[in-house]
C-alpha cells in the first residue's frame, strides 16, 4: 500500500458532497484527488499562507462541481483521458468566430455545422458569449454576469445544447473565461461600489495616486489610444481602481482567495455546460508586482495551476489554452516548464510565429525568422500551439531587440517598416491593414486588418494571383508548425477589411472590428461559385486540413527543426516524428529560390526506390543536373519520401 497523499481533512471536507453518488464515482473522485492533490496544494501554496484551508475550499468546490457533472460528460472524460495526445493530432483545425457575426444565435451556430464540417474545423472557438456591460463591452471582454448567456444569443441550456452537438461531429467547444477583469457593472464591483468591503477586496484600489504612479514607471500601456494609463479614478470608490484595459474593466485581486474561489465555480459551470477548452484571456497580467512589467509574473503560472487543477479532478475533459500575447522568451512557461511543467495550460498562442509569418513576408527575407524561431525553447511534450495567421485582435510586432541585432536588424527600426508596410504606406506594400493604438511615447503602431487585406486582396488589389500566394503561403506555414492551427471568421473565404465597422454604436474608436466582418449565408455560399475569391481561399484552406490529417508527422509532440544556413528567402523546417519525417519548405518572395536536392534527400532518408514529393501538390520535387531545386515563388511545400501520388494541384 502506498501512504495516502490526500490529507485526512480534505477528505472529511469531500465525502459530504459525495456522499449522494454512487460508489463508483465516489471511487473516481478519491482516485482523481489522491493523484492531483500534490498539484492542487502546491499551486495554491504558491500565492497563499493559508494554503491547506484554501486548498480544501476548491477541492470541495471540484466536489460540487463533479457531483453536478452530467453523465454524458461524465463519459467525455473517460474518452478524453483515453486521448491525452488528442490536441496535438494533425486531424484539429480550429475555427474562431463572433456568434452573432457567424450565426446570428447560438442555435444558429448549430444549424451552420455542416459548412464547419466541410472545411475540416474539430474545435470551435466562440469569442465571448458571457452577460457583457451595456454599451462598449470590448467585443465581451467585460463580462457582468459568468453565469448566464447573452440574452439575443441564447440562454446556457442552448449553450449545452450547443456543445453538445458539436460533441456529436467530433468538434470541440471553446469559450473565453475573462480572468483578469470584469465590467465595472459586474455585481462584485457594483457591491464594491456601494462600499461593500469584501468586494472592495476583490479588486486593487488605491486611495490616491502614489501607488499607481509608482507602478505606471514599469508598466506599459494597453490601450494607450483610447484608454491611457493602467488606473481609473471612480468616485464611488473614492479612489483610484487598476483598470489594465478600458476603465470599464476593473481588474481583480488575485492575491485575495476569494476570487480564485469565485473562478474555480465559474470553471466548472462552464465545464458542466459542455465547454471543452476555457481560453484564459490576458492571463499574462493576473500578478502585479511593483517594478515590473505586471505581466509573466510566476504566480500566474501558480494561479493556473490551482484552476487546472480544479478541472482535472471534476472534468478532465477540459483543456485549458493561455492567451498570452508576450515576447517570445516568456511564451513558453505558459505551456508549462519548471515545476509547472504538465501542470498548466495546454495550450498558448504562437503569438511568435504569427508575427514572424508577416514580417517574413513584408521583407521577403527569412533572417530574423529563421533566428527567432530556432532560438525558442522546446515546447513541453504536453501541451502544444494554437497556431494562426491573425485573430480578432490587431498585430502588435512583438520582436525581440536582441533577436534583431542577431541577424543586423535594428528592432525599433523593423517593428517601423512592418507597420509601415502593413498600413500601406510603404513603397511596393500590397497590404491594406490599418494603424491600430500608436504610441507616440514608444513609436509602436499596431495593426488590424483582415488576412485577405493583409496580404494585398484589399479593395486596392493589384496581383489577385500573388495575393493568393501569400494567403495560402501563411496558412500552410501555420498548418505545419505543430498544434492546432486556428482560422479567423472570414478568412477561410478571404473577405477583406469590412468598410463598415465604425457604423456600429461603439466601435468607431476600435479598428480592430475592421477585421471582424460579418459572415453570412450569402458570403459562404460564394465558396460554391468557381473562380471566386471565396472559392479559392476555401478550396486551399479545406485542402490544407485534409492533407494536415494525413501527415502524422505533423503531430504537435515534435518541435520543428529550424534549419539556419538555407537562402535568405527560405524557410525550410524539419519534422522527425517516428513515423517518418517531413520537411517543410517554404519561398516567401516573388522569386524562385534555390535547394540542394542532396541535401533533401539526407533530411528524408528512405529506400532509394522511393520519391520525394510535396504532400499538398502531389508534384515530385526535382532538381536540374546540378542537384538544384528552384523553389518557385511563394512555394508552399511540405515534402515528404514515399511511393509518388498525384493529386490534382488545386491552387
Ligand atoms: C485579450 C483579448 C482582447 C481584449 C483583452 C482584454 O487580449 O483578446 O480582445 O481586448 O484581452 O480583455
Amino acid at each position: 500500500m502506498q501512504p495516502r497523499v490526500t490529507p485526512v481533512t480534505v477528505l472529511d471536507a469531500v465525502r459530504p458532497v459525495l456522499a449522494r453518488l454512487p460508489a463508483h464515482r465516489r471511487t473516481t473522485f478519491e482516485l482523481r484527488l489522491e493523484r492531483w492533490w500534490p498539484d492542487l496544494s502546491a499551486g495554491v501554496a504558491a500565492v497563499h499562507a493559508d494554503a491547506l484551508d484554501v486548498a480544501t475550499r476548491l477541492a470541495v468546490i471540484a466536489a460540487e462541481g463533479f457531483a453536478a457533472r452530467p453523465d454524458e460528460l461524465h463519459v467525455l472524460d473517460e474518452r478524453r483521458l483515453l486521448e491525452p495526445d488528442r490536441l496535438q493530432r494533425p486531424e484539429q483545425l480550429g475555427y474562431a468566430c463572433y456568434t452573432e457575426r457567424f450565426g446570428g444565435d447560438l442555435a444558429g451556430v448549430g444549424e451552420r455545422l455542416d459548412y464547419l464540417a466541410e472545411l475540416g474545423v474539430t474545435y470551435l472557438h466562440l469569442m465571448p458569449l458571457l452577460q457583457p456591460r451595456d454599451g462598449d463591452n470590448d467585443g465581451g471582454y467585460a463580462v457582468a454576469d459568468y453565469r448566464r448567456v447573452r440574452p439575443d444569443l441564447g440562454t446556457m441550456d442552448d449553450l449545452a445544447a450547443l456543445a453538445g452537438r458539436l460533441r456529436e461531429r467530433g468538434m470541440s467547444l471553446v469559450v473565453d473565461l475573462v480572468l483578469n477583469h470584469v465590467a465595472r457593472e459586474h455585481p462584485w464591483a457594483v457591491a464594491a461600489r456601494a462600499g461593500d468591503e469584501r468586494h472592495r477586496a476583490y479588486f486593487h484600489v488605491f486611495p490616491d495616486r502614489t501607488v499607481p504612479d509608482a507602478f505606471e514607471r514599469t508598466v506599459p500601456e494597453v490601450f494607450p489610444d483610447f484608454a491611457p494609463g493602467s488606473f481609473t479614478a471612480d468616485p464611488d470608490l473614492d479612489g483610484w481602481v487598476w483598470t489594465t484595459f478600458n476603465s470599464w474593466q476593473w481588474d481583480l485581486d488575485w492575491s485575495n482567495p476569494d476570487v480564485l474561489a469565485e473562478f474555480a465555480e465559474i470553471v466548472l459551470l462552464l465545464a458542466n455546460a459542455g465547454v471543452e477548452v476555457l481560453r484564459l484571456d490576458a492571463i499574462a497580467f493576473l500578478w502585479k508586482r511593483l517594478g515590473t512589467t505586471c505581466q509573466n509574473e510566476p504566480e500566474v503560472h501558480a494561479l493556473t495551476q490551482a484552476l487546472r487543477t480544479v478541472a482535472r479532478l471534476a472534468a478532465p475533459a477540459v483543456a485549458f489554452k493561455a492567451e498570452a500575447i508576450v515576447g517570445p522568451r516568456d511564451l513558453v512557461a505558459y505551456l508549462g516548464t519548471g515545476e509547472h511543467a504538465g501542470r498548466v495550460s495546454d495550450l498558448a498562442y504562437h503569438n511568435t510565429l504569427m508575427v514572424q509569418v508577416w514580417s517574413m513576408l513584408a521583407a521577403r527575407d527569412t533572417r530574423l525568422a529563421r533566428h527567432a524561431l530556432a532560438a525558442l525553447p522546446d515546447t513541453p511534450s504536453t501541451a502544444t500551439w494554437i497556431t494562426y495567421v491573425r485573430c480578432h485582435d490587431d498585430i502588435g510586432w512583438a520582436i525581440d531587440d536582441a533577436d534583431a541585432a542577431a541577424v543586423g536588424l535594428s528592432g525599433p527600426a523593423h517593428r517601423a517598416f512592418l507597420s509601415d508596410w502593413y498600413a500601406g504606406d510603404f513603397p511596393g506594400s500590397w497590404s491594406e491593414g490599418l494603424v491600430f493604438q500608436h504610441n507616440p511615447a514608444t513609436g509602436d503602431r499596431r495593426i488590424s486588418g483582415t488576412a485577405a487585406s493583409l496580404a494585398g486582396l484589399g479593395a486596392g488589389r493589384r496581383d489577385a494571383d500573388g495575393a493568393f500566394a501569400r494567403l495560402f503561403l501563411a496558412h500552410a506555414i501555420v498548418a505545419a508548425w505543430g498544434g492546432i492551427p486556428v482560422i479567423w471568421s472570414g478568412d477561410e473565404l478571404a473577405l477583406p477589411n469590412d468598410p463598415y465597422w465604425a457604423a456600429e454604436p461603439g466601435h468607431g474608436a476600435d479598428n480592430r472590428w475592421a477585421h471582424r466582418p460579418r459572415v453570412t449565408d450569402v458570403d459562404r455560399a460564394g465558396r460554391l461559385r468557381s473562380g471566386s475569391d471565396a472559392a479559392r481561399a476555401f478550396a486551399g484552406l479545406a485542402h490544407l486540413a485534409r492533407v494536415r490529417a494525413s501527415l502524422p508527422q505533423l503531430h504537435g509532440s515534435v518541435t520543428p527543426q529550424v534549419l539556419l544556413d538555407t537562402d535568405d528567402g527560405l524557410l525550410v523546417l524539419v519534422r522527425r516524428h517516428p513515423s517518418g519525417a517531413l520537411v517543410a519548405v517554404y519561398n516567401v518572395t516573388a522569386e524562385a529560390r534555390p535547394l540542394s536536392l542532396p541535401r533533401l534527400e539526407h533530411l528524408l532518408p528512405g529506400a532509394p526506390s522511393s520519391v520525394l514529393h510535396d504532400a499538398l501538390s502531389g508534384h515530385g520535387v526535382t532538381a536540374g543536373a546540378d542537384g538544384i531545386v528552384h523553389v518557385p515563388p511563394y512555394a508552399a511545400w511540405w515534402v515528404v519520401r514515399g511511393p509518388a501520388q498525384v493529386s490534382p494541384d488545386i491552387r
